[in-house]
């Protein structure tokens, strides 16, 4: 009978994690979907708990709720307290914690194997029920779980520290893709080996600390742009350690989370990676994103850089039919969602039609526009998609760029040399007028010129988003 609730629990969990994660993929939805994803997750949790087939003693009880008690506070207190532009930090450090439970996770399942093994009791029945077979398909699991969750748990510590700015350069050893590749296949195996030869829990400790270091070798080298990237590579590598110690325990809803981890992980990074126009296989072997701010051509005559005034630009943009602004990362650091929109809702109210143009890497992460313009209620009708948007671009008066720059940096489309050749890009140089603001003339994450600037439609309107365009609003307020 608890057996069976149990089991309903876990299929109440499984539906809700598809469920909840078809909700994430609309912007209306996402909110609830995140919910219903954690009440299956609860349900679950605490059928895990109470439905267990042993007997629990309190102390155990006291241990597992203080642990989640712990666990939520603070897990609630950093994400309430995290800006949106440190959210890839947030996600590598939380990832990184799936990776390391994925990995304890085997080292006490192989421990309890070993007692188990060792016991004769036990023993005459583990070898009596089960077939040979099926003992190495544990120990695979255990092994994959192991290397994966371990891979995952080094890689995300450095790819948080590299976000945060303790290891902001790529740090590339000589020849380092042919050492992590040595190394990748040492590991690898070293699994093999001991799957075959039933291992010991010495060599289990020397396994997973060979993992930490692949993990880490793996991570240094990757540029600082490229990180959300690899956070979510190494989040589908978590999914995929979780899906293992599903298999484990024959436990469906880890199963099937693990497995939706996964899926859902490879998707985002192949998405990403279309969206640069760069193969995974670039993104992990390559050398672009060296996270630096600096204009390396910028010293380079490419023509002159007009400004605009506060005045100039509020009469420009009252008298235009149509305004497309195009956001970026330097909106997100200005914290200027709120008074964009009410730029938005001004130009409406004298009639002047206004969309936003998202770039599907704009920002610091995977729908990074979407979810702060939604902070301030930007209506989702009025965000367009990039192949939507640049065939628009010609009939548009104004192009309003807000602390955006490589996403619409035209040396993705002329200039082969660039590291961002090929890269999809607003074609924002198409509209009769663009305005660019920004603080300075400083390049943007992939630390390159931008050929936009000198364009004859460009002129700069420098300064720092939210007081730039709580001036701008001031300014048409008179008009
Ligand atoms: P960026 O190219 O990084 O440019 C942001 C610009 O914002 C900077 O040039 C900066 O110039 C300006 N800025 C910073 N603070 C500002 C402030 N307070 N007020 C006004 N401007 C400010 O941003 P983007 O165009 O959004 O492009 C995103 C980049 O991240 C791309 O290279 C993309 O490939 C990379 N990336 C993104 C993702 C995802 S999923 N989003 C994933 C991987 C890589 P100043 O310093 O002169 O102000």
């Amino acid at each position: 009978m608890k057996h069976n609730i149990l089991e309903i629990c876990y299929l109440i969990g499984s539906i809700t994690f598809i469920v909840g994660l078809k909700m994430m993929g609309n912007a209306k939805t996402a909110r609830k979907g995140n919910l219903v994803g954690a009440v299956g997750m609860t349900i679950a949790i605490l059928g895990t708990i109470f439905l267990h087939d042993k007997e629990i003693s309190w102390l155990i009880y006291a241990l597992i709720f203080g642990a989640i008690a712990l666990g939520t506070v603070i897990g609630w207190v950093t994400a309430k307290k995290v800006q949106m532009t440190k959210m890839p930090e947030l996600v590598s450090m939380f990832n990184g914690m799936g990776g390391a439970c994925a990995a304890l996770i085997s080292i006490i399942e192989y421990n309890h194997m070993q007692h188990m093994m060792h016991n004769p009791i036990v023993n005459a029945g583990i070898v009596l029920t089960d077939s040979m077979d099926k003992l190495y398909g544990i120990l695979t699991a255990i092994i994959a779980g192991l290397i994966i969750g371990t891979v995952s748990f080094s890689g995300s510590i450095i790819a948080y520290l590299k976000l945060n700015g303790s290891m902001a350069k790529p740090i590339r050893l000589p020849m380092y893709n042919i050492i992590n590749t040595i190394v990748m296949v040492g590991v690898l195996v070293f699994g093999a080996y001991f799957v075959i030869t039933g291992g010991n829990m010495m060599l289990l400790y020397l396994l997973f600390l060979a993992a930490i270091v692949y993990g880490v070798l793996f991570t240094i080298p990757i540029g600082g742009a490229d990180m959300p990237v690899v956070i979510s590579l190494l989040n589908s590598f978590t999914g995929l350690a979780a899906a293992f110690g599903g298999f484990l325990y024959d436990n469906k809803v880890m199963l099937t989370g693990g497995i939706l981890v996964g899926s859902a992980g490879t998707l985002l990074t192949l998405i990403m990676c279309k969206a640069m126009n760069r193969p995974l296989s670039n993104v992990i072997f390559g050398a672009f994103g060296g996270g630096g701010a600096t204009a390396d051509a910028g010293s380079e005559a490419k023509g002159a850089i007009k400004d605009v005034g506060v005045t100039d630009l509020a009469i420009l943009m009252n008298y235009s039919k149509k305004v497309v602004i195009v956001p970026g990362y330097g909106l997100a650091v200005a914290q200027a969602q709120h008074i964009i929109h009410e730029l938005e809702l001004l130009l409406e109210e004298r009639g002047v039609e206004v969309k936003y143009a998202i770039h599907p890497v704009a920002g610091r992460m995977p729908g990074h526009m979407n979810v702060l313009l939604a902070e301030s209620n930007v209506s989702y009708d009025k965000l367009v998609e990039m192949d939507d948007i640049n065939p628009e671009f010609e009939q548009t008066d104004v192009v309003l760029v807000v602390g955006a720059n490589d996403v619409v940096n035209p040396a993705a489309k002329s200039d082969p040399s660039s590291p961002i050749y090929g890269m999809p890009i607003l074609e924002v140089d198409k509209a009769k007028n663009v305005i660019v603001n920004k603080r300075s003339m400083s390049a943007g994450y992939a630390g390159i010129d931008n050929l936009l600037f000198y364009d004859p439609k460009c002129s700069m309107f420098f300064g720092d988003a939210k007081k730039a365009l709580t001036e701008l609003v001031a300014e048409i307020k008179t008009l």
